[in-house]
């Protein structure tokens, strides 16, 4: 049975949604727990399909993982029985590729399919392999599977150039470099919160990294980590997420626990549309400027790694210029099929052409119910947007892509004032 979701759209969103916690901080996180033998406790967990699948992953290599909570989840890997992901995980779920670096770290040795390629583009992990060469690994590709072997007195450490930036390449690495003899420094770092976060985290467990939050981070080996327990930091795409909602139905939601400078070139794009985004105490309110009621005014922009526009947010954010007042473009520079959603939007009256890397929108003052076809995570999420400013009704099918990355997000809606419904077919 496939789920979908039934929409109808025209209702402006106001009200207050409580932003979970970060899908891509709290995957890296639960990896780290194959890092030391003693417990990690993580809080502000978000409760999704891929947190769950991740969970199974460890439980499979050997963890014993407690749910202490909806939202609190402990790992120990005391008793670790097989050093390796299967391919019938990690085809699941492509962060299951971090459990790579904590294994070949740790226990010297990791045997970890593959991940193939997704909808969003081919998402090679040559860069994690070439990295962990660096540090010494013997690698080998077999059957689909990454076989690596620490040398016997461990990986060591180097200076490690990355072409381009990868997020969890250098999660990936950063891992299995706190075990490597002396220093390893990664060049063209990432700096998104995420990552930083990440650092903390393992710091916390007794690794010795430094730069991280800028381009060159720097890991001094340790010979052990311990048990911590670590906060996962608020979702900022899922948070970037809901202001777009607002801003598209016109409404206003207070997005609590939004950190509101994980986000700040976010909110200055929204504010160039016309969209109030004002920094309180414990989150973010983002509405519309009473004098713009109805005005969205166009924008050419590009994704880019942190600090730019989070290719995470391309497709939500064309949602909301699909009714600009003249002609936008978004570029998208780090996938290579992140467009999906783009004739699903023109099924609904969207005017949106593709020249390249390029998505040139030329504003129409509305856009209609339909059924469409959700195909990945993001794009299923922008998808329901288009639902919710649309008039009628639309029907949003392979709604199970929406479940790995929108904690309870029918009832943060619904709070919201959306009319909204899951059926099976
Ligand atoms: C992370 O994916 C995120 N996932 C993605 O979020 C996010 O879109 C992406 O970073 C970019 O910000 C997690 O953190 C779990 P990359 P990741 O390595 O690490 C190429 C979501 O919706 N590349 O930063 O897999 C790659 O093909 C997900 O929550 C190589 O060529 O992305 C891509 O074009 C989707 N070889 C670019 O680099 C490599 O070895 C950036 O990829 C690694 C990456």
């Amino acid at each position: 049975m496939l789920e979908s979701m039934r929409i109808v759209g025209g209702k402006p969103l106001i009200g207050t949604i409580k932003i979970s916690g970060s899908k891509n901080m709290a995957l890296p996180a639960l990896a780290a727990g194959l890092l030391t033998e003693e417990p990690i406790t993580l809080t502000n967990v978000p409760e999704l399909a891929d947190i769950k699948s991740m969970m199974e992953l460890l439980s499979y290599i050997g963890a014993d993982i407690s749910q202490i909570d909806k939202n609190t989840v402990s790992i120990c890997t005391k008793n670790v029985k097989f050093l390796e992901a299967p391919y019938d995980f990690v085809r699941k779920m492509r962060a299951s590729i971090l459990v790579l670096g904590a294994l070949i770290g740790r226990f010297g040795s990791a045997s970890v399919s593959l991940p193939g390629g997704c909808a969003i583009g081919t998402r090679g992990v040559d860069l994690h392999i070439k990295a962990l060469e660096e540090l010494g690994a013997t690698i080998s590709l077999e059957n689909g599977y990454i076989h690596a072997q620490a040398p016997r007195d461990g990986l060591i450490g180097t200076d490690i150039n990355f072409p381009i930036v990868t997020i969890t390449g250098v999660e990936n690495v950063m891992m299995a470099a706190c075990y490597a003899k002396g220093t390893t420094r990664l060049i063209n770092s990432p700096i998104e919160p995420e990552v930083v976060a990440f650092a903390d985290l393992l710091n916390k467990m007794g690794a010795d990294i430094t730069g991280h939050g800028t381009h060159i981070i720097t890991i001094n080996g340790v010979e052990k980590l311990h048990g911590t327990e670590f906060l996962i930091i608020p979702d900022r795409i899922e948070a970037g997420t809901y202001a777009v909602a607002a801003a598209a139905t016109h409404g206003e939601i207070f997005l609590e626990n939004c950190n509101y400078d994980h986000l700040s070139g976010f909110f200055s794009l929204l504010q160039k549309t016309g969209t109030c985004c004002k920094k309180k105490d414990n989150g973010v309110l983002v509405g519309k400027a009473k004098s713009q009621e109805t005005i969205i005014h166009s924008l050419e922009v590009e994704t880019a790694p942190y600090p730019g526009l989070a290719t995470d947010l391309q497709a939500q954010l064309m949602v909301l210029i699909t009714r600009c007042n003249g002609v936008s473009s978004i570029t998208e520079n780090i996938f290579e099929n992140r467009f999906m959603h783009v004739p699903e939007l023109v099924r609904m009256g969207a005017d949106i052409s593709i020249h390249g890397k390029t998505a040139i929108l030329k504003g129409v003052p509305k856009l209609g119910g339909a059924h469409v076809m959700a195909t990945d995570l993001r794009a299923s999420v922008s998808l329901v947007i288009a639902g919710l400013i649309a008039e009628g009704e639309t029907v949003v099918n392979r709604l199970y892509h929406l479940n790995r990355g929108y904690e309870d997000i029918d009832e943060k809606l619904r709070k919201c004032g959306a009319i909204l419904e899951r059926f099976c077919v």
